[in-house]
């Protein structure tokens, strides 16, 4: 499927954002922890979740959704997780802990490298053995045995997926686990709330050294998933591509401080508890050096809305991406052939702004895709981005929803 981007449309309007799609699917990892009803509200209609909610069904949990609220419960007849669905969704890791925790076992395809980068579970698995239990590696699988016990553990890095997965395969342990070093992510928050509801015994929520006091179960609890903060960025990204004045709704300003900062830096911009408005008349003046780095700084997954805004700024912008190897050479490509001006040194983009123009431009993962349907918006011309099934994992309409402020783009089959 493709999207014919047409350019050159200001936007004017109002959007609503959706729930996140990273925190919906470590929240459905933990309903594995107990067979108890979890309800989670404002659950976002995308293919990742719907792989997600498919692959505790094929684990035999019972689910049922209406809109955007989504119920998961029931025991597991297996703790083994099945290649199509698991490759097909890389958050299918996050059951890990869970399982392991509740079960005592549990064995899942091990997740290979993808489109961004390797993307190793060492730091998963390492914290799992500290935990006491038995892992063991395989060509393409990791099978892991034995009730994780309590301990402290220091993360080598702050991995997003690693800290949840060692927070959940805590929860039902001997006595208290410290783990240090942790991810202090708006979805790791989230994930920990859910828990506490569910009555784990967690102290340090959203702080890098988390306590966990092992209770013997985990009962009943609703949750609402977070206001996607990629979403929200890529909505603003729009706008500054295209041009216009939208009001983002449903949000959480908050969760997106380091990407709005460069917003209001060089657009009028207005934030409320739960709103954004952005009203762009004029070109950026460059975004200076952007590096990614673990939340709170400026998050990976913004990088590509980056990218493409920086091609219609006036001055050079440079970003350093840190966190996978392969997540700038792709999109820099795509966007010179739309008359970009993007030099890639290893982990470094040199951007210098210009004036971009219609053309074929392929999406090869999630965010990198959306990336460069919002440089479209601004181009003169036609952009066909090749390839938008990538885009659909992680969006819910994305052409849909810019199309209703004021975007012209085109579904093809
Ligand atoms: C999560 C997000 C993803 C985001 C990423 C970084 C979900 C479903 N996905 O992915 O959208 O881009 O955080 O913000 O929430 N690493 C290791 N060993 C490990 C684990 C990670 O070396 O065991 C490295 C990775 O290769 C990467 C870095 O740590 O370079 C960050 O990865 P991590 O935070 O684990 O990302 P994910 O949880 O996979």
């Amino acid at each position: 499927m493709d999207y014919i981007v047409s350019g050159g449309n200001k936007l004017y309007g109002e959007l609503p954002v959706y729930g996140a799609k990273n925190c919906a699917l470590a929240l459905l990892g933990a309903t594995t922890l107990t067979d108890e009803e979890i309800v989670l509200t404002n659950c976002p209609q995308i293919v990742d979740v719907q792989n997600m909610l498919q692959l505790l069904q094929t684990l035999g949990k019972k689910v049922w959704r209406v809109g955007d609220v989504v119920g998961v419960s029931g025991a597991l007849n297996t703790t083994i997780v099945t290649t199509p669905l698991a490759s097909l969704i890389r958050g299918s890791v996050l059951v890990m802990g869970s399982i392991l925790a509740k079960y005592g076992q549990v064995e899942l395809p091990l997740p290979g490298g993808c489109a961004i980068g390797s993307r190793p579970i060492d730091i998963h698995l390492d914290g799992l053995r500290k935990m006491g239990v038995d892992v063991c590696e395989q060509d393409t699988q990791v099978v892991c045995i034995g009730k994780p016990r309590c301990v402290t553990y220091k993360l080598r890095f702050p991995s997003v997926g690693a800290t949840q997965n060692l927070i959940c395969a805590s929860v039902l342990s001997n006595g208290k686990t410290v783990l240090k070093n942790c991810a202090i992510e708006p979805e790791i928050v989230a994930l920990e709330r859910l828990l506490i509801n569910m009555g784990a015994k967690i102290s340090g929520v959203g702080c890098s050294t988390v306590t966990i006091t092992g209770v013997s179960s985990l009962h009943t609890a609703t949750a609402n998933v977070i206001p996607d903060r990629v979403v929200t960025a890529t909505y603003l990204a729009s706008v500054v591509c295209a041009g216009g004045k939208v009001t983002l709704t449903n949000c959480n300003p908050h969760h997106l401080r380091s990407f709005l900062q460069l917003v209001s830096a060089n657009f009028s911009t207005k934030v409320y508890k739960h709103e954004i408005q952005v009203d762009v008349t004029t070109k950026a003046s460059s975004y200076g050096v952007v590096q990614t780095a673990p939340y709170p700084y400026f998050p990976t997954d913004m990088q590509s809305l980056l990218l493409s805004m920086s091609c219609y700024a006036r001055g050079q912008t440079t970003i350093v991406e840190n966190l996978f190897e392969n997540r700038l050479l792709h999109n820099a490509s795509q966007l010179n052939k739309m008359g970009g001006n993007v030099v890639v040194d290893g982990r470094v983009a040199t951007i210098n702004g210009s004036t971009l123009v219609g053309a074929d431009v392929f999406a090869r993962d999630l965010r990198g895709g959306a990336g460069l349907v919002v440089a479209g918006l601004g181009a003169q011309g036609q952009t066909h981005v090749h390839d938008v099934e990538h885009i659909h994992r992680g969006y819910a309409n994305l052409a849909q929803n810019l199309n209703c402020v004021g975007a012209k783009i085109h579904t093809v089959n």
